[in-house]
């Protein structure tokens, strides 16, 4: 027997979105292929990475761990939502100035993770920033630059408060 559709409403980036998704559609699943929002990576699969994260109503989730049902009528945040218009966000700025990637495949879910940390705290410590950091994995093993980008963003965000 077909599995059951059940249809939810996202506000995604700003805008209502509607999906039909069975049950267990994951929310990576439904943003990259119901949605069309393939800038959400998936990498494990299995909640290790963070390759997968976006912000839910704010806070970071691992979507590879969420169930779309469960956010119905919620608000999500992808990469693709970051930037204001055309002018990247501060947190995207000073990855780009700081060269904090290397292949990209990780990036979305720095960028998502790092917003969330300096929205919750504009000056992090640099074990703050290793703390707050240390759920998303960069297989390229960037890490020094990444470290760097963070503080970078926080000045940004800083500057231009
Ligand atoms: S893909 Fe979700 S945590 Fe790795
Ligand atoms: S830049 Fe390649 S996985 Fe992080």
């Amino acid at each position: 027997m077909p599995e059951q559709a059940h249809e939810i409403t996202l506000v995604v980036n700003g805008t209502v979105r509607r999906a039909e998704v069975p049950g267990r559609r994951l929310l990576s699943d439904c943003l990259r292929h119901d949605l069309g929002l393939t800038g959400t990576h998936v990498g494990c699969e299995h909640g290790v990475c963070g390759c997968c994260t976006v912000l839910l109503d704010g806070e970071p989730v691992r979507s590879c761990l969420t169930f779309a049902v469960t956010v119905d009528g919620r608000e999500i945040t992808t990469v693709e939502g970051l930037a204001d218009g055309d002018r990247m966000s501060p947190v995207q700025r000073a990855f780009a100035e700081c060269h904090g990637l290397q292949c990209g495949f990780c990036t979305p879910g720095f960028l998502c993770t790092v917003t969330a940390l300096l929205r919750e705290n504009p000056a992090p410590t640099e074990e703050e920033v290793l703390e707050g950091v240390s759920g998303n994995l960069c297989r390229c093993t960037g890490y020094q630059n990444i470290l760097k980008a963070v503080h970078r963003a926080a000045e940004i965000m800083a500057e231009e408060s």
